[in-house]
């Protein structure tokens, strides 16, 4: 793809998207708007440049696009690095929301849901060994589609992942407790199969008069397992307490910090975290790097800040998937970061300086380049597509 740049009215500026390509500089000397600045970061964090601009005079800006770097062709870069990325099997994720779908629509029909029940305990049971294989677990969680279709069990797939990744992280020598988190983590709202026909009430935005019905599909869930034969306590602790808060402002208990079960305390980050970056119809999702701010603002309130710090630590402040501009005007994508440099993660770069596109791809270790960094988050490519389930793949895992 070739660079391409061009001049854009001040007024426009806002409504088109790319990269200021020259300095704008004001008549008695300072720089107004530098090179190197997305269009889109103004858009989001400085919306009144263009009175600015206009102020000084300034009426038009010169332009420069960033080549188009689709999430496909990341995937496909993806699977032919040395070393590997290691994601997890994509077919596992798609037999787990499928089992999922399976028990929300025979929830009515208990011989049904306890045998799914059943089989959803042997599919967490391989999670844990994919998941410890797994070096950037946001590749390998799975986008929703935007609709209600499939998206509460993407997301309890989806949330599993991600507690058990954190779990390890805080338990590494404790492996039992991991798989019950994982387990807690996939039929956390599993209680919400029992309040029907009312899909707001599965969204995110819960009108008052709801919460109190809302807050019953912990209690449902964790009476559903129990039914089911399921005695482990951090399991049932975790599909219980998951909207407890650390101020004890949360439910069904109002427990408050160390009294909360520590699996749910687990699977509260791992779920806000997802929430947060799962697309609902009519909303936009926050990009990963974006969540993991929320989270961090919400954590005096909400979490324990150990699980927090341990999120971070797993998944640094630019997760794995991010679109990342940085300091020298290449644009990469966040492949891994180490906890020791959750400023500096490895990044695949696609994009020069000079806006080409780079054939192939290249591996960019930020923390030994020294003077590079991440400038802003341009786009997330976190999440990949649900691949479709055929009958020889769903045989070989199992
Ligand atoms: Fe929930």
């Amino acid at each position: 793809m070739k660079q391409r740049t061009w001049n854009v009215a001040v007024r426009e500026l806002l409504n088109v998207e790319g990269i200021v390509a020259e300095d704008i500089v004001s008549k008695n000397g300072p720089v107004l708007l530098p090179s190197g600045v997305s269009l889109r970061a103004l858009r989001e964090t400085e919306p009144e440049i263009v009175s600015l601009l206009l102020k000084h005079g300034i009426a038009q800006v010169r332009v420069r696009s960033v080549p188009d770097i689709t999430a496909g062709e990341f995937r496909t870069a993806l699977r032919s690095l040395v070393p590997v990325v290691s994601e997890l099997n994509p077919m596992l994720t798609h037999l787990a929301v499928s089992q999922l779908g399976a028990i929300y629509q025979n929830i009515e029909n208990r011989e049904t849901r306890e045998r799914g029940v059943k089989t959803m305990l042997t599919i967490a049971s391989r999670l844990p060994k994919e998941i410890r294989r797994t070096s950037s677990i946001t590749l390998s969680m799975v986008d929703s589609d935007g609709g209600e279709n499939g998206r509460e069990h993407i997301h309890a797939v989806n949330t599993a992942l991600l507690t058990g990744y954190i779990a390890q992280k805080v338990f590494p020598i404790w492996p039992s407790f991991v798989e019950s988190c994982i387990m807690g983590g996939l039929f956390h709202d599993i209680g919400k199969a029992f309040i029907a026909g009312a899909p707001a009430l599965r969204s995110r935005n819960i009108l008052p008069g709801e919460t109190k019905i809302y807050n019953l599909h912990t209690l449902l869930g964790e009476a559903l397992l129990r039914d089911a034969g399921v005695t482990d306590a951090h399991v049932l602790s975790a599909v219980r307490s998951h909207h407890e808060k650390w101020n004890g402002s949360g439910a069904p208990d109002r427990l408050s910090g160390e009294s909360i079960p520590v699996a749910g305390r687990v699977v509260a980050v791992a779920n806000a975290f997802e929430n947060l970056t799962s697309s609902l119809l009519g909303e936009e999702s926050a990009r990963s790097n974006q969540a993991i701010s929320t989270m961090i603002c919400l954590t005096e309130s909400d979490f324990d800040r150990r699980i927090v710090r341990a999120l971070l630590a797993s998944i640094g402040l630019y997760p794995p998937g991010s679109v990342a501009l940085l300091s020298d005007g290449r644009v990469g994508i966040v492949l891994e970061t180490k906890e020791r440099n959750l400023l500096c993660p490895r990044v695949l770069v696609c994009v020069d300086e000079n806006s080409r596109r780079i054939t192939p791809f290249e591996i960019l270790n930020i923390h030994k380049e020294g003077t590079v960094y991440i400038k802003e988050v341009l786009d997330d490519f976190g999440k990949r597509k649900m691949e479709s389930l055929t009958a020889e793949t769903a045989e070989a895992v199992g």
